[in-house]
């Protein structure tokens, strides 16, 4: 086509295609409301920023700078609690993993752990909210697009309650090896929000039929799923968690090892563990389980085209994951923070 003419339908298009510039910043809200007032249900009740300096209800207002470090450089790093029956659930475990995993991203705070709770506490009571999830976010800040982030002069503070349902998985999935390269242990022990890595391996999975994934490290250990820990029953009922020096140290299966052990006293278990478990011997299992906030945990019955065990969820795993659904819902108060609503 000639140079000329090629430009006369690029303008033409673009008349097509024009982009509508909003005049106000309440022209732009009116047309925000319009989207959130047509959703059935509003998923998310109530965020904070510190940029703004408090809580918000109006999803419409729900966002965060684009020139904040963690948007357009993934300087930023994350956590999250269950909110169940009105009640937050091991808050201290996963804010004492988000501090670790800020200091690790030199991000400095910009409140202390006790002022970080009372936030995310007075934000679950005005959401209203007694099932679902509140994700929280620390970033390095708005400020500039440049790598350094000397231009963000004050870090950031982000939480959301998302209303949510779930329950106790009871059935089983199946599983695959990931092909996607595992995160280096700097990167995979601390929860920043780089997860290109384990979107691309939950995708995997998906693509190929299997509910998620699982990482085996370059020594042929087994390692974790795309966001959640695994744990296996061997013949012998022995309970064995794969070392979290090369993982995210999962909060849940942290507390399933303390609980665990009463499957111990009562018989059901030989022994509870963590240890290096090669690929051979974890998928000659008899029982495999993932293990995550959610879950809590979660049988698996498949890994690559193969049985674990009989194929059917495992007795031992079942009794596991009811050891972590009753602290979840009836634990001692020291596990769960009752939320003060109004
Ligand atoms: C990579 C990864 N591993 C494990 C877990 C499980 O951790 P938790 O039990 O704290 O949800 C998560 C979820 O946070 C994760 O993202």
């Amino acid at each position: 086509m000639h140079l000329l003419s090629q430009r006369v339908v690029e303008i033409e298009n673009m008349e097509e295609s024009k982009v509508h510039v909003f005049k106000s910043s309440s022209e732009l809200l009116e047309k925000l409301h319009e989207k959130w007032n047509s959703v059935e249900r509003l998923p998310y009740p109530a965020m904070y920023s510190s940029v703004y300096g408090g809580i918000v209800l109006d999803p419409a207002m729900m966002v965060i700078p684009i020139d904040d470090h963690m948007v357009h450089r993934g300087h930023g790093v994350f956590d999250t609690a269950i909110i169940l029956d009105g009640y937050l659930y091991e808050l201290d475990g996963h804010l004492d993993r988000f501090l670790i995993s800020a200091s690790r991203a030199k991000i400095t705070s910009p409140f202390p752990k006790s002022t970080l709770s009372a936030i995310l506490i007075q934000l679950t009571a005005a959401s209203n909210c007694k099932k679902g999830t509140l994700r929280y976010w620390l970033s390095a800040g708005p400020g500039d697009f440049l790598l350094s982030p000397s231009g963000c002069p004050t870090s950031a503070f982000y939480a959301i309650v998302i209303d949510e349902e779930f329950s106790q998985c009871k059935e089983g999935v199946k599983v695959i090896t990931s092909t996607i390269p595992m995160k280096v242990p700097l990167f995979a022990t601390s929860k920043n929000v780089n997860y290109l890595p384990n979107v691309l391996s939950k995708l995997e999975a998906e693509e190929k039929g299997a509910f998620a994934s699982i990482w085996v490290d370059e020594e042929g250990y087994v390692a974790e799923g795309p966001n959640v820990n695994v744990g296996f029953v061997t013949h012998e009922n022995e309970l064995i968690l794969p070392f979290f020096d090369k993982i995210l140290s999962g909060c849940t299966a942290k507390r399933l090892l303390e609980l665990a052990p009463k499957l111990v006293e009562n018989g059901r278990l030989k022994s509870v563990k963590t240890a290096n478990i090669t690929v051979e011997k974890a998928k000659g299992a008899a029982e495999m389980m993932y293990i995550g906030s959610t879950l809590p945990v979660l049988p698996i019955i498949e890994w690559d085209g193969k049985a674990i065990g009989d194929g059917k969820v495992g007795d031992l795993t079942m009794a596991l994951s009811d050891l972590v659904w009753e602290d979840m819902v009836a634990g001692p108060e020291t596990h769960r923070l009752k939320v003060p609503y109004v």
